[in-house]
């Protein structure tokens, strides 16, 4: 599919409350495992403070990955996973899934036995939920994209490629939540990707094709909902968090080589920032 066609094809399953909730099936019907990072699990892992903790994981998606393999690695600490919509896989599709990503993490010879007796009861159950009880992990979504809890609750927040959905004219009153629910000397880590998500729908390829587009193309044939993208920079969104009162600890930002597109109403932007395809932030509130 040529990406012209994957824009207009998001853009009519955008269209109604019915076309996107068609959308939304037919995308778990099709999909198939979404590709694992390690990595990200050993960035959160390794920057986590050592003592019991309780840990919000934002966008948790389609099985949670994110937040239950951390949950076993880390059993001291109680894992909350929070996201806008229920997006998750049918159990079966969700445990197959879940399964296969925890033996990438865990290879048998490194699991300790009280996380292969939990991985075989939790697999054992029928129901979603009663996974999640296994793992001791809440699920929780509200619609606002607000996470309903009290201030100072949670010792670290993170997210993995979840920022770039947040609706921009939304992101700064979403991230003060974050902020409000984090105990003074908590951390916000995010690793948000800032690629064009069409181009990923046309022909699987990582870029920021949108940037050869006017704001006005973008916004009136482009732009659809269902794989919304705020296109903010990596700058803009560090400004964003830094403004509801973080101090930024760590950021870094994977860099895209080569010749692109870049339209006159994007040339402000930093030669950093254009070639940004994704930020690793890690920031504290004071
Ligand atoms: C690309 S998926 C990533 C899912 C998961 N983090 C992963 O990496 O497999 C983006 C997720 O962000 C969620 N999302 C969008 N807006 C959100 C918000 N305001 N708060 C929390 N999650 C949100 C979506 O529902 C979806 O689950």
């Amino acid at each position: 599919m040529n990406y012209l066609t994957a824009s207009l094809a998001l853009k009519a399953a955008s269209l109604s409350p019915q076309t996107r909730a068609a959308y939304h099936f037919l995308a778990r019907l099709k999909s198939k495992r979404r590709p694992f990072q390690k990595t990200h699990v050993d960035w959160l892992l390794s920057s986590l403070p050592n003592t019991p903790m309780k840990i919000l994981e934002l966008g948790t998606g389609w099985t949670s990955t994110y937040g239950i393999i951390p949950s076993l690695a880390r059993q001291d600490c109680k894992f909350v996973c929070f996201d806008v919509k229920d997006i998750r896989h049918t159990c079966s599709k969700f445990k197959e899934s879940l399964n296969y990503n925890i033996s990438e993490y865990f290879s048998n010879e490194g699991r300790d036995s009280e996380i292969s007796k939990k991985i075989v009861r939790a697999i054992s159950k029928d129901n979603i939920d009663d996974i999640y009880s296994e793992f001791g992990v809440d699920y929780c979504v509200n619609e606002e994209g607000v996470p309903p809890y009290r201030d100072g609750e949670f010792d670290v927040i993170y997210s993995f490629d979840v920022l770039e959905h947040i609706p921009a004219d939304a992101f700064s009153r979403i991230a003060k939540k974050w902020y409000d629910i984090l105990r003074p000397g908590g951390r916000f880590m995010a690793r948000v990707s800032l690629c064009d998500h069409t181009s990923y729908w046309a022909d699987r390829s990582i870029d920021k094709r949108y940037l050869g587009y006017s704001q006005s193309v973008w916004r009136n044939i482009l732009e659809n909902d269902v794989q919304y993208i705020n296109r903010l920079s990596a700058s803009q969104i560090v400004e964003i968090i830094e403004d509801v009162g973080f101090v930024t600890l760590e950021k870094s930002a994977e860099q895209i080589v080569g010749d692109f597109r870049v339209h006159p109403s994007y040339k402000w932007q930093s030669d950093t920032d254009l070639r940004a395809l994704s930020l690793l932030y890690i920031g504290k509130k004071p």
